[in-house]
Protein backbone atom coordinates (compact mmCIF):
# COMPACT_ATOMS: atom_id res chain seq x y z
CA UNK A 1 0.00 0.00 0.00
CA UNK A 2 1.50 3.45 -0.91
CA UNK A 3 0.60 6.26 1.70
CA UNK A 4 0.34 9.35 0.35
CA UNK A 5 0.25 12.66 1.27
CA UNK A 6 -1.58 15.53 -0.51
CA UNK A 7 0.42 19.21 -0.20
CA UNK A 8 -2.14 21.94 -1.09
CA UNK A 9 -5.81 21.17 -1.41
CA UNK A 10 -7.25 23.51 -3.35
CA UNK A 11 -8.23 22.43 -7.08
CA UNK A 12 -5.34 20.49 -8.49
CA UNK A 13 -5.23 18.85 -5.10
CA UNK A 14 -8.47 17.83 -5.06
CA UNK A 15 -7.81 16.03 -8.51
CA UNK A 16 -4.84 14.45 -7.21
CA UNK A 17 -6.58 13.32 -3.92
CA UNK A 18 -9.37 11.70 -6.02
CA UNK A 19 -7.41 10.20 -8.01
CA UNK A 20 -4.95 8.44 -5.34
CA UNK A 21 -7.96 7.50 -3.20
CA UNK A 22 -9.62 5.90 -6.68
CA UNK A 23 -6.50 3.54 -6.45
CA UNK A 24 -6.42 -0.12 -4.72
CA UNK A 25 -2.95 0.04 -3.72
CA UNK A 26 -3.04 3.62 -2.40
CA UNK A 27 -4.43 5.13 -0.27
CA UNK A 28 -4.16 9.10 0.98
CA UNK A 29 -3.39 9.32 4.79
CA UNK A 30 -2.61 13.20 5.12
CA UNK A 31 -3.45 16.95 3.75
CA UNK A 32 -1.92 19.49 4.07
CA UNK A 33 -3.30 23.07 3.21
CA UNK A 34 -1.97 26.26 4.34
CA UNK A 35 -5.50 27.48 4.95
CA UNK A 36 -6.81 25.56 7.69
CA UNK A 37 -10.18 25.91 6.05
CA UNK A 38 -9.50 24.29 3.02
CA UNK A 39 -7.02 22.02 4.13
CA UNK A 40 -10.29 20.79 6.34
CA UNK A 41 -12.63 19.90 2.57
CA UNK A 42 -10.51 21.08 -0.13
CA UNK A 43 -10.89 24.47 -2.07
CA UNK A 44 -14.66 24.28 -3.49
CA UNK A 45 -14.61 28.13 -4.83
CA UNK A 46 -11.86 26.89 -7.65
CA UNK A 47 -14.27 23.85 -8.39
CA UNK A 48 -13.73 20.86 -6.10
CA UNK A 49 -16.60 19.76 -4.55
CA UNK A 50 -16.74 18.64 -0.61
CA UNK A 51 -13.71 16.10 0.10
CA UNK A 52 -14.16 12.58 2.31
CA UNK A 53 -11.34 13.48 4.18
CA UNK A 54 -12.15 10.63 7.46
CA UNK A 55 -9.59 8.73 8.26
CA UNK A 56 -7.40 11.29 6.78
CA UNK A 57 -4.90 13.34 9.01
CA UNK A 58 -4.87 17.18 8.34
CA UNK A 59 -2.35 19.49 8.65
CA UNK A 60 -1.64 23.09 8.04
CA UNK A 61 2.55 22.57 8.02
CA UNK A 62 4.85 20.66 5.54
CA UNK A 63 7.21 20.17 8.62
CA UNK A 64 4.73 18.93 11.15
CA UNK A 65 3.17 16.38 7.80
CA UNK A 66 6.38 14.85 7.19
CA UNK A 67 7.63 14.55 11.29
CA UNK A 68 4.45 12.71 12.29
CA UNK A 69 3.11 10.72 9.40
CA UNK A 70 4.78 8.08 7.66
CA UNK A 71 4.59 8.50 3.84
CA UNK A 72 6.05 6.91 0.82
CA UNK A 73 4.78 9.90 -1.32
CA UNK A 74 3.37 13.43 -2.12
CA UNK A 75 1.39 14.81 -4.30
CA UNK A 76 2.81 18.76 -4.75
CA UNK A 77 -0.17 20.58 -5.80
CA UNK A 78 0.95 23.99 -4.75
CA UNK A 79 1.31 27.28 -6.21
CA UNK A 80 4.04 27.04 -9.05
CA UNK A 81 6.22 29.36 -6.85
CA UNK A 82 6.43 26.62 -3.71
CA UNK A 83 6.91 23.87 -6.12
CA UNK A 84 10.49 24.01 -5.73
CA UNK A 85 10.92 24.65 -2.12
CA UNK A 86 8.83 22.23 -1.15
CA UNK A 87 9.57 19.73 -3.51
CA UNK A 88 13.04 19.56 -2.30
CA UNK A 89 11.59 19.88 1.67
CA UNK A 90 9.87 16.22 0.88
CA UNK A 91 12.67 14.35 -1.10
CA UNK A 92 15.09 14.90 1.99
CA UNK A 93 12.86 13.78 4.09
CA UNK A 94 12.96 10.42 1.94
CA UNK A 95 9.02 11.11 0.33
CA UNK A 96 8.72 10.31 -3.67
CA UNK A 97 7.49 13.32 -5.25
CA UNK A 98 4.76 13.61 -7.96
CA UNK A 99 4.94 17.82 -8.98
CA UNK A 100 2.64 19.72 -10.20
CA UNK A 101 3.33 21.16 -13.61
CA UNK A 102 5.51 23.51 -14.23
CA UNK A 103 8.40 21.74 -12.59
CA UNK A 104 9.56 25.25 -11.15
CA UNK A 105 10.09 28.95 -12.58
CA UNK A 106 12.83 28.94 -13.70
CA UNK A 107 16.07 26.32 -14.92
CA UNK A 108 18.55 26.65 -11.77
CA UNK A 109 15.33 25.87 -9.73
CA UNK A 110 14.60 22.74 -11.87
CA UNK A 111 18.33 21.69 -10.97
CA UNK A 112 18.26 22.17 -8.10
CA UNK A 113 15.05 19.94 -7.47
CA UNK A 114 16.69 17.17 -9.96
CA UNK A 115 19.95 17.45 -7.51
CA UNK A 116 17.66 16.84 -4.28
CA UNK A 117 16.15 13.89 -5.92
CA UNK A 118 19.21 11.80 -7.05
CA UNK A 119 20.58 12.58 -3.52
CA UNK A 120 17.61 10.87 -2.08
CA UNK A 121 17.47 8.43 -3.98
CA UNK A 122 13.99 9.11 -4.29
CA UNK A 123 11.15 9.60 -7.45
CA UNK A 124 10.42 13.45 -8.73
CA UNK A 125 7.86 12.79 -11.19
CA UNK A 126 5.95 16.39 -13.16
CA UNK A 127 3.01 16.18 -13.50
CA UNK A 128 2.87 17.09 -17.02
CA UNK A 129 -0.83 15.37 -17.91
CA UNK A 130 -0.74 15.65 -21.30
CA UNK A 131 1.29 13.53 -22.13
CA UNK A 132 -1.02 11.14 -19.94
CA UNK A 133 -4.52 12.60 -21.98
CA UNK A 134 -6.21 10.10 -24.03
CA UNK A 135 -5.87 11.64 -27.03
CA UNK A 136 -2.43 13.16 -26.89
CA UNK A 137 -1.50 9.56 -26.11
CA UNK A 138 -2.93 8.01 -28.90
CA UNK A 139 -0.83 10.63 -31.15
CA UNK A 140 2.22 9.86 -29.22
CA UNK A 141 1.41 6.20 -30.42
CA UNK A 142 0.65 6.82 -34.01
CA UNK A 143 3.41 8.85 -34.22
CA UNK A 144 6.18 6.29 -32.94
CA UNK A 145 4.86 3.27 -34.82
CA UNK A 146 5.01 5.25 -37.87
CA UNK A 147 1.47 3.73 -39.39
CA UNK A 148 0.70 7.01 -41.14
CA UNK A 149 4.09 8.11 -42.45
CA UNK A 150 6.43 10.92 -40.81
CA UNK A 151 4.92 14.22 -39.39
CA UNK A 152 4.49 16.61 -42.03
CA UNK A 153 3.30 19.18 -40.28
CA UNK A 154 1.87 19.40 -36.51
CA UNK A 155 -0.67 22.62 -34.91
CA UNK A 156 -1.26 22.72 -31.10
CA UNK A 157 -3.75 25.46 -29.61
CA UNK A 158 -4.74 25.72 -25.97
CA UNK A 159 -6.99 29.12 -25.44
CA UNK A 160 -8.91 30.26 -22.46
CA UNK A 161 -9.58 33.54 -20.62
CA UNK A 162 -6.90 35.43 -17.77
CA UNK A 163 -6.66 33.39 -15.21
CA UNK A 164 -8.29 35.53 -11.69
CA UNK A 165 -7.09 39.06 -12.21
CA UNK A 166 -7.87 39.51 -8.65
CA UNK A 167 -5.01 40.99 -6.52
CA UNK A 168 -4.88 38.43 -4.05
CA UNK A 169 -4.68 35.28 -7.01
CA UNK A 170 -1.28 34.04 -6.90
CA UNK A 171 -2.10 33.03 -11.37
CA UNK A 172 -2.33 37.00 -11.97
CA UNK A 173 1.34 37.25 -10.55
CA UNK A 174 3.92 35.95 -13.45
CA UNK A 175 6.53 36.12 -10.13
CA UNK A 176 4.34 33.09 -8.86
CA UNK A 177 2.75 31.62 -11.91
CA UNK A 178 5.33 32.40 -14.78
CA UNK A 179 2.69 33.68 -16.52
CA UNK A 180 0.84 32.38 -20.01
CA UNK A 181 4.37 30.69 -21.09
CA UNK A 182 4.83 28.52 -17.74
CA UNK A 183 1.34 27.94 -16.75
CA UNK A 184 -0.44 27.17 -20.22
CA UNK A 185 2.05 27.33 -23.00
CA UNK A 186 3.58 24.63 -21.13
CA UNK A 187 1.35 21.90 -22.02
CA UNK A 188 1.88 21.86 -25.50
CA UNK A 189 5.75 22.77 -25.75
CA UNK A 190 6.01 19.61 -23.23
CA UNK A 191 4.02 16.91 -25.30
CA UNK A 192 6.01 18.82 -28.71
CA UNK A 193 9.14 17.66 -26.98
CA UNK A 194 8.03 13.99 -26.26
CA UNK A 195 6.95 13.54 -29.54
CA UNK A 196 9.85 15.03 -30.89
CA UNK A 197 12.49 15.84 -28.99
CA UNK A 198 14.14 19.04 -28.08
CA UNK A 199 13.69 21.83 -30.75
CA UNK A 200 17.16 23.28 -32.35
CA UNK A 201 15.23 26.60 -32.23
CA UNK A 202 12.28 28.49 -31.30
CA UNK A 203 10.38 31.54 -32.53
CA UNK A 204 7.54 33.22 -31.19
CA UNK A 205 5.18 36.06 -31.17
CA UNK A 206 4.04 37.52 -28.04
CA UNK A 207 0.69 40.07 -27.76
CA UNK A 208 0.59 41.71 -24.34
CA UNK A 209 -1.74 42.75 -21.96
CA UNK A 210 -1.98 46.59 -21.22
CA UNK A 211 0.04 46.05 -18.02
CA UNK A 212 3.05 44.41 -20.21
CA UNK A 213 1.80 40.64 -19.27
CA UNK A 214 2.01 38.40 -21.72
CA UNK A 215 -1.66 37.12 -23.02
CA UNK A 216 -1.33 35.22 -26.21
CA UNK A 217 1.99 33.50 -27.32
CA UNK A 218 2.34 31.81 -30.81
CA UNK A 219 5.17 29.77 -31.18
CA UNK A 220 6.55 27.86 -34.45
CA UNK A 221 9.92 24.94 -33.13
CA UNK A 222 12.28 24.37 -35.57
CA UNK A 223 13.29 20.32 -35.88
CA UNK A 224 15.03 21.02 -39.18
CA UNK A 225 13.36 18.09 -41.11
CA UNK A 226 11.19 20.46 -43.29
CA UNK A 227 8.11 19.84 -40.24
CA UNK A 228 5.99 22.65 -39.56
CA UNK A 229 5.68 22.32 -35.53
CA UNK A 230 3.48 24.86 -33.95
CA UNK A 231 1.58 25.99 -31.06
CA UNK A 232 -0.26 29.30 -29.84
CA UNK A 233 -1.79 29.46 -26.10
CA UNK A 234 -4.19 32.09 -25.20
CA UNK A 235 -5.80 34.04 -22.27
CA UNK A 236 -6.88 36.49 -24.34
CA UNK A 237 -10.24 34.35 -25.45
CA UNK A 238 -13.37 36.33 -24.31
CA UNK A 239 -14.99 34.80 -20.65
CA UNK A 240 -17.62 32.95 -22.30
CA UNK A 241 -15.13 31.05 -24.51
CA UNK A 242 -14.37 28.70 -21.65
CA UNK A 243 -11.79 26.31 -22.26
CA UNK A 244 -10.53 25.05 -25.60
CA UNK A 245 -7.44 22.03 -26.17
CA UNK A 246 -7.24 21.15 -29.53
CA UNK A 247 -3.94 20.10 -32.43
CA UNK A 248 -4.11 19.53 -36.20
CA UNK A 249 -1.25 16.66 -37.62
CA UNK A 250 -0.62 16.20 -40.64
CA UNK A 251 0.93 12.94 -41.27
CA UNK A 252 2.37 11.23 -44.45
CA UNK A 253 -0.65 9.20 -45.13
CA UNK A 254 -3.46 10.49 -42.90
CA UNK A 255 -4.52 14.08 -41.18
CA UNK A 256 -5.67 13.54 -37.03
CA UNK A 257 -7.68 16.45 -35.52
CA UNK A 258 -8.72 16.85 -31.90
CA UNK A 259 -11.38 19.89 -31.40
CA UNK A 260 -11.38 19.35 -27.49
CA UNK A 261 -14.43 16.08 -27.68
CA UNK A 262 -13.29 13.72 -30.24
CA UNK A 263 -10.34 12.75 -32.26
CA UNK A 264 -10.66 12.29 -36.05
CA UNK A 265 -8.29 10.08 -38.08
CA UNK A 266 -9.00 11.11 -42.39
CA UNK A 267 -6.69 8.27 -43.49
CA UNK A 268 -5.37 9.21 -47.55
CA UNK A 269 -6.82 5.46 -48.65
CA UNK A 270 -9.85 4.08 -46.30
CA UNK A 271 -12.87 6.17 -44.47
CA UNK A 272 -12.48 8.74 -41.93
CA UNK A 273 -13.12 7.54 -38.25
CA UNK A 274 -13.09 8.98 -34.87
CA UNK A 275 -10.03 6.91 -32.96
CA UNK A 276 -10.93 5.04 -30.04
CA UNK A 277 -8.67 5.77 -26.91
CA UNK A 278 -8.51 5.32 -23.09
CA UNK A 279 -11.39 6.11 -21.22
CA UNK A 280 -10.59 8.80 -18.00
CA UNK A 281 -8.67 11.95 -17.86
CA UNK A 282 -5.22 12.39 -18.29
CA UNK A 283 -4.93 13.13 -14.32
CA UNK A 284 -6.25 9.74 -13.28
CA UNK A 285 -3.91 8.06 -16.09
CA UNK A 286 -1.03 9.88 -14.91
CA UNK A 287 -1.43 8.93 -11.00
CA UNK A 288 -2.07 5.16 -12.44
CA UNK A 289 1.51 5.56 -13.91
CA UNK A 290 3.33 7.40 -10.71
CA UNK A 291 1.78 4.52 -8.45
CA UNK A 292 2.96 1.56 -10.95
CA UNK A 293 6.55 3.22 -10.79
CA UNK A 294 6.58 3.32 -7.14
CA UNK A 295 4.94 0.14 -7.10
CA UNK A 296 7.53 -1.68 -9.87
CA UNK A 297 5.10 -2.67 -11.71
CA UNK A 298 6.54 -0.39 -14.89
CA UNK A 299 9.49 0.37 -15.75
CA UNK A 300 8.63 2.43 -18.83
CA UNK A 301 9.88 5.98 -18.76
CA UNK A 302 7.50 8.39 -20.19
CA UNK A 303 8.73 11.58 -18.55
CA UNK A 304 12.16 12.50 -16.62
CA UNK A 305 12.41 15.27 -14.59
CA UNK A 306 15.23 16.53 -17.09
CA UNK A 307 12.45 16.16 -20.04
CA UNK A 308 10.42 18.50 -17.40
CA UNK A 309 13.04 20.94 -17.13
CA UNK A 310 13.80 21.28 -20.89
CA UNK A 311 9.76 22.22 -20.96
CA UNK A 312 10.49 24.94 -18.52
CA UNK A 313 13.59 26.12 -20.32
CA UNK A 314 11.07 25.81 -24.11
CA UNK A 315 8.50 27.61 -22.25
CA UNK A 316 10.74 30.93 -21.01
CA UNK A 317 12.34 31.15 -24.21
CA UNK A 318 8.70 31.94 -25.84
CA UNK A 319 8.07 34.90 -24.19
CA UNK A 320 12.22 35.73 -23.31
CA UNK A 321 12.12 38.62 -26.04
N1 LIG B 1 -2.11 19.87 -14.75
C1 LIG B 1 -3.07 20.75 -14.92
O1 LIG B 1 -3.88 20.66 -15.84
C2 LIG B 1 -3.19 21.89 -13.96
C3 LIG B 1 -4.39 22.63 -13.87
C4 LIG B 1 -4.46 23.64 -12.92
C5 LIG B 1 -3.35 23.93 -12.12
N2 LIG B 1 -2.20 23.21 -12.26
C6 LIG B 1 -1.02 23.47 -11.41
O2 LIG B 1 -1.31 23.00 -10.10
C7 LIG B 1 -0.70 23.86 -9.13
C8 LIG B 1 -1.79 24.31 -8.15
O3 LIG B 1 -2.80 25.02 -8.86
P1 LIG B 1 -4.28 25.16 -8.26
O4 LIG B 1 -5.11 25.72 -9.36
O5 LIG B 1 -4.68 23.91 -7.61
O6 LIG B 1 -4.04 26.30 -7.16
P2 LIG B 1 -5.01 26.67 -5.94
O7 LIG B 1 -4.72 28.10 -5.62
O8 LIG B 1 -6.41 26.24 -6.22
O9 LIG B 1 -4.47 25.74 -4.75
C9 LIG B 1 -3.23 25.91 -4.12
C10 LIG B 1 -3.41 25.59 -2.64
O10 LIG B 1 -2.12 25.62 -2.01
C11 LIG B 1 -2.31 26.13 -0.70
N3 LIG B 1 -1.02 26.62 -0.18
C12 LIG B 1 -0.37 27.76 -0.49
N4 LIG B 1 0.81 27.82 0.17
C13 LIG B 1 0.91 26.69 0.90
C14 LIG B 1 1.91 26.14 1.76
N5 LIG B 1 3.06 26.78 2.01
N6 LIG B 1 1.68 24.94 2.35
C15 LIG B 1 0.51 24.28 2.12
N7 LIG B 1 -0.46 24.75 1.31
C16 LIG B 1 -0.27 25.92 0.70
C17 LIG B 1 -3.35 27.22 -0.87
O11 LIG B 1 -4.00 27.54 0.36
C18 LIG B 1 -4.30 26.60 -1.91
O12 LIG B 1 -5.37 25.91 -1.28
C19 LIG B 1 -0.04 24.99 -9.92
O13 LIG B 1 1.34 24.75 -10.05
C20 LIG B 1 -0.72 24.95 -11.28
O14 LIG B 1 0.13 25.37 -12.33
C21 LIG B 1 -2.12 22.18 -13.14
Amino acid sequence: MIRVGIIGMGFMGGVHFRNWQALDDAQVVAVCDANPITAKKGNIETGSDELNLERVAIFTDVADMLASTELDAVSVALPTHLHKALSIQCLEAGVHVLCEKPMALSVEDCDAMIAAAHSAGKQLMIAQCIRFWPEYAWVKQAVGSGDYGQVLAADFSRLTYAPGWDADSWYSDPSKSGGIALDLHIHDLDFIQYLFGSPAGIRSSVVRFGNGVPGHVATQLDYQNNSAVSATASWMMPEPFGFGMSFRIVFEKAAVSFDGTSLKVCPSAGETFVAEVAEGDGYKAEIEYFAALLSGETNEIKITPEQARESVRMALETTSK
